[in-house]
């Protein structure tokens, strides 16, 4: 038996889906999916979302349980907001490259070498990252919250240096780059975009701010995933090269079957280098195991954890209006 990710004993011969199916109504749980999972996995969850949609879900879910389809820094964020509701990861090693990337640590102590500097933070971040943090965002809330911040506010953006970079650009803004980066989208070619593009005139690239310049300076559209499948159902264009994830994919050939879209390549142009080795490592096995075990859970510590909400929550408001920052009050100094 492996206690950390709950697999053990044979399925064979179990209806997986009936299975999940008949758990999810027992335990009263709502199964919450990121577009970056497998398609049976997006297929069988109740939502599926972005960052940002998945974090408003977690909220105001009335479920006892959440199976959290994604990866550990979305399911910490559900606990964060829906501390009282069970919180469960198919795969407790699902992780994040930006997450490892910035160690809470090494964060506080860049934190405390720039004191006069407010820390806005990818949401692909831990929870003590969160907790050590000002203000939250994700792909498709930061350029409406960036654009709430007083122009002479100094700003550390991390962990992700490409995201902080396409909206330090866009923005005219210097802020202060934490050096993570997603090693899925790092992984792009430029070379073999180019030659992709050139096999498909017209077609234009959907990219997300997590890919480097280079790849960006080729996209005719950059955004979040949700933005991008937006894109996706609504251009004109009959073929659309997509610069994220692959397993996005899957809802865009639902929603529009009639259009073509091609991920775009890696350095070889034909490897898998774009799935992403975290949220591959759910499975529906993993997750009919989560639902009968209630394991893995996430668990935080209740301070850290309130500390988390609070830049969490000031996310949830700028993203939904423009009532700007408000008062960090001692967050500020990082203390
Ligand atoms: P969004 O779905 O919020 O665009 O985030 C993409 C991502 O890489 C999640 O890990
Ligand atoms: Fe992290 Fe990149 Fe995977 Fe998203 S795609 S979970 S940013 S490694």
């Amino acid at each position: 038996m492996d206690a950390r990710n709950g697999i053990g004993g044979s399925l064979t011969g179990l209806d997986l889906r009936a299975e999940i199916d008949r758990l999810r109504k027992e335990r009263n749980a709502v199964i919450l999916a990121h577009y970056y999972q497998k398609p049976e996995i997006q297929d069988i969850a109740d939502f599926v979302g972005d960052s940002l949609d998945l974090s408003r879900k977690a909220a105001e879910t009335s479920a006892d349980v959440i199976a959290f389809c994604g990866v550990r820094f979305m399911a910490e964020t559900a606990k964060i907001l829906s501390p009282h509701k069970t919180v469960v990861l198919p795969d407790m090693d699902a992780g994040c490259s930006l997450e490892d990337s910035c160690p809470p640590d090494k964060f506080r102590a860049f934190r405390e070498a720039h004191p006069d500097h407010i820390a806005l933070t990818y949401i692909n971040c831990s929870a003590e990252v969160k907790a050590l943090s000002d203000i939250i965002v994700t792909s498709s809330s930061a350029e409406k919250i960036l654009s709430q911040i007083p122009k002479d506010q100094k700003i550390i953006f991390g962990p992700d240096k490409h995201l902080g970079g396409y909206l330090s650009r866009k923005f005219g803004r210097e802020m202060l780059l934490w050096p993570g980066v997603c090693i899925v989208h790092e992984a792009f070619s430029e070379t073999e975009l180019l030659k992709l593009k050139a096999q498909h005139p017209g077609a234009p690239v959907a990219a997300h701010p997590e890919c480097p310049p280079h790849v960006l300076d080729h996209a005719e559209m950059v955004g979040s995933t949700s933005a991008i499948l937006e894109f996706a159902k609504t251009t004109p264009h009959d073929v659309v090269i997509v610069a994220t994830e692959p397993h996005i994919i899957h809802q865009m050939e639902k929603a529009v079957p009639e259009k073509t879209f091609i991920g775009a390549p890696g350095a070889d142009g034909n490897c898998n280098c774009n799935i992403c080795p975290y949220m591959a490592l759910n499975t529906m096995e993993k997750l009919y195991i989560a639902l009968r075990d209630l394991e893995p859970r996430i668990e935080l510590d209740e301070t850290m954890r309130l500390q988390a909400k609070k830049s969490l929550d000031r996310m949830l408001a700028m993203a939904s209006s423009t009532v700007g920052m408000g008062d960090l009050g001692a967050r500020v100094t990082g203390d």
